[in-house]
């Protein structure tokens, strides 16, 4: 983990409010499902951000990011060639070593990014692929999926294209080795209990108000058989045998 002033390359809209960043990175092992801080203010006040790892390459880093309020506002304003402080990679990311087979990713909203470089790294391990993305209306990230998956389906709940509906109405956990998820906690507690009724092994990638992302403040706080662990150190990805919801 290292902390490094970076360079914006690009910093692009590529759906209403959802921007795809990509910066220069140090020569750091980066597994998928990490995070890093990220600020491109000077504003003391005002903490990094935690963002998930998009896409990793040999000498960049892509973040994908929706705008929520001040702090990613104020990174969507930040041209190519601005000075971005990075801290990372960060967390505990996807067990893509430990699963083979049929491996089914599913991602809700702005939960997808993390899957991508996910699924990558699984392709490459020559597993089969099947990847659920769902969307409230605009869709994102699609090519960079369909790139890589064996298998892609898409719900939108107010949108034209693919299933109308929740992406959970298409997942059958039974027909796979593994499950990896990341989205909204309602999405991801019935991705959950639909595996573990199938006794199907899960993966999930937690979201919490994160203020330092190393562990300090212990203010991301998660709830597991083992008791109250750190999102932003033990996780934020969890096995399903441990998480309590
Ligand atoms: C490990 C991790 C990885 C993440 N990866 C991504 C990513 O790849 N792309 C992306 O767009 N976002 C990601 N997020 C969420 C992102 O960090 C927040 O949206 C961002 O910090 C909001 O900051 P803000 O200043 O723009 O908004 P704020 O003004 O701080 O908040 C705006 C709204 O968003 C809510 N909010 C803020 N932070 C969170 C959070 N962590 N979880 C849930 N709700 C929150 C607030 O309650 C408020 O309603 C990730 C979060 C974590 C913890
Ligand atoms: S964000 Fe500070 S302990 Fe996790």
């Amino acid at each position: 983990m290292e902390y490094y002033q970076s360079e914006i390359i690009f910093n692009q809209e590529i759906a209403p409010d959802i921007f795809l960043m990509e910066v220069t990175r140090n020569k750091e092992e980066i597994e998928p499902g990490q995070f890093f801080m990220l600020k491109t203010w000077r504003d003391e006040l005002t903490l990094m951000r935690p963002i998930s790892v998009y896409n990793v390459l040999p000498k960049q880093v892509q973040f994908m990011y929706r705008v929520a309020g001040k702090g990613t506002e104020l990174l969507s304003n930040a041209k190519p060639g601005d000075a971005i402080q990075l801290l990372g990679p960060l967390g505990t990311g996807f067990p893509y070593k430990e699963v083979h087979g049929e491996i089914a990713l599913l991602g809700g909203g702005i939960g997808i990014p993390p899957l991508f470089e996910t699924a990558k790294k699984l392709k490459a391990l020559n597993n089969k692929l099947t990847v659920y993305l769902g969307f409230k209306k605009e869709l994102f990230a699609i090519d960079d999926f369909a790139g890589v998956a064996d298998h892609l389906f898409i719900a939108s709940e107010e949108g034209e294209e693919g299933y109308r509906g929740f992406i959970t109405d298409l997942l059958r956990p039974e027909k796979f080795d593994a499950v990896f998820t990341c989205g909204p906690e309602v999405m991801m507690e019935k991705v959950w209990r639909m595996c573990k009724e199938k006794q199907v092994p899960v993966w999930l990638s937690m979201e919490r108000r994160m203020a330092c992302g190393i562990g300090a403040c212990l203010g991301c706080n998660c709830d597991t058989i083992h008791g109250t662990v750190r999102a932003c150190k033990e996780g934020p990805v969890f096995s399903g045998d441990v998480l309590v919801f």
